[in-house]
């Protein structure tokens, strides 16, 4: 059995691939940038990388017809303008490579129902959802098109968010159950989690993480928010009545993220930072000085991609074509493995 990876060469490789992929379900906030955008960006230069919008993802709950396409490629547009350069990545669009639905179904008769319902994401859209509401089923096979979206590119790191651990996991254990049954076929892949900045908070409720879907606007930092607005925010942000600032995620959860996010953007230790501080007016000050500063150069890209749609497409059906090139020999590999009749 072993003898069936020989077609493919996901194992001998001069250096580690890495995948990731972002939802375009809204706006990308300050969280998807320290917790993913931002890692893709460094890891980019010293492995082989493929990134990816997950627009089949994002059908998992309701979506705008007439929005869903240009909010796409408005993602990858700050993917290109966060840093992404696409000579030495991929970048390009979940549904314009076929395979990764076709894996997909092959990852869902690989998971147990018992494990798919264990995924805390799951619980808690389903559990959110008024009695009424429609949850799509797709909302719980989610983790499988998700692990296939990771195992069609052999890759051995992901960047991602804290967030998305237990899917991680779930990756991990289908790859491994798959290679134990049809022989090995997969390569077991790896989060890395960021070390500040994996969870970045709401700023008007601390204890929530910030999220495209938030109800309080002005607990998310947008990407492409003007500064003026993302300063006025950050001065808002909730604390406590307190006044001593310490790093206590527990215990002062609204400052904690206040030294989290100046840490990450700045590149410090967010408990040695707080040393710094007497006040929680002055942390707000550099917090959003930092914050802005970090977020100008990406907001100058963008501009320059926006005057130019055509360059964005053009560099996601490159990127289509290259992703393709990788997924299709390992999805017949799979196909091969499970004994489907060749095509
Ligand atoms: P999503 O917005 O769910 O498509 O997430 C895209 C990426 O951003 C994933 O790797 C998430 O783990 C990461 N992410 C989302 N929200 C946050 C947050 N509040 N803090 C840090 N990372 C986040
Ligand atoms: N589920 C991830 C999120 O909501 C997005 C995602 C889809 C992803 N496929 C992926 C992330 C593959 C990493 C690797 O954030």
């Amino acid at each position: 059995m072993a003898g069936c990876r020989a077609s493919v060469d996901l194992y001998d490789r001069p250096v580690a691939r890495v995948f990731s992929g972002i939802q375009p379900t809204g706006d990308l906030h300050l969280g998807n940038y320290l917790g993913a955008l931002r890692q893709f960006t460094r890891d980019q230069h010293d492995h082989d990388a493929v990134f990816c919008i997950v627009d089949l993802h994002a059908l998992t709950v309701p979506q705008d017809p007439h929005e869903l396409g240009r909010r796409t490629l408005d993602t990858a547009r700050v993917h290109l303008a966060a840093g992404l350069d696409p000579s030495v990545c991929t970048l390009f669009v979940q549904s314009h490579v076929h395979e990764h639905a076709e894996l997909s179904w092959l990852m869902e008769c690989t998971a147990s129902v018992g494990e798919l319902r264990r995924m805390t994401q799951f619980k808690e859209k389903a559990d959110k959802a008024p009695e009424q509401e429609f949850v799509a089923a797709a909302l719980f096979t989610y983790p499988a098109l998700m692990a296939a979206d990771i195992l069609l590119y052999g890759a051995d790191r992901v960047p991602v968010g804290a967030d998305q651990r237990q899917h991680l996991e779930l990756a991990r254990d289908l790859a491994v159950r798959f290679n134990h049954r049809f022989g090995d076929t997969f390569v077991v892949p790896a989060a890395a989690v960021p070390t500040v900045g994996a969870r970045i908070m709401d700023l008007q409720r601390p204890t929530e993480k910030m999220s495209k879907s938030s109800v309080s606007p002005q607990g998310t930092v947008g990407l492409l928010e003007d500064p003026a607005s993302i300063t006025r925010k950050i001065r808002r942000a909730v604390t406590d009545t307190e006044v001593e600032v310490r790093y206590d995620p527990e215990a002062k959860p609204g400052v904690s993220n206040l030294l989290t996010i100046l840490g990450a953007a700045v590149g410090e230790d967010p408990a040695q930072l707080a040393r710094r501080y007497q006040q929680y007016g002055e942390l707000k000050v550099d917090c959003a000085e930092a914050v802005v500063a970090l977020l100008e150069p990406i907001q100058a890209r963008y501009a320059e991609l926006a005057a130019e749609p055509s360059r964005t497409a053009a560099i996601l059906a490159e990127g289509a074509a290259k992703a393709r090139a990788v997924a299709a020999p390992v999805l017949e590999q799979a196909r091969a493995a499970v004994g489907l009749l060749p095509r």
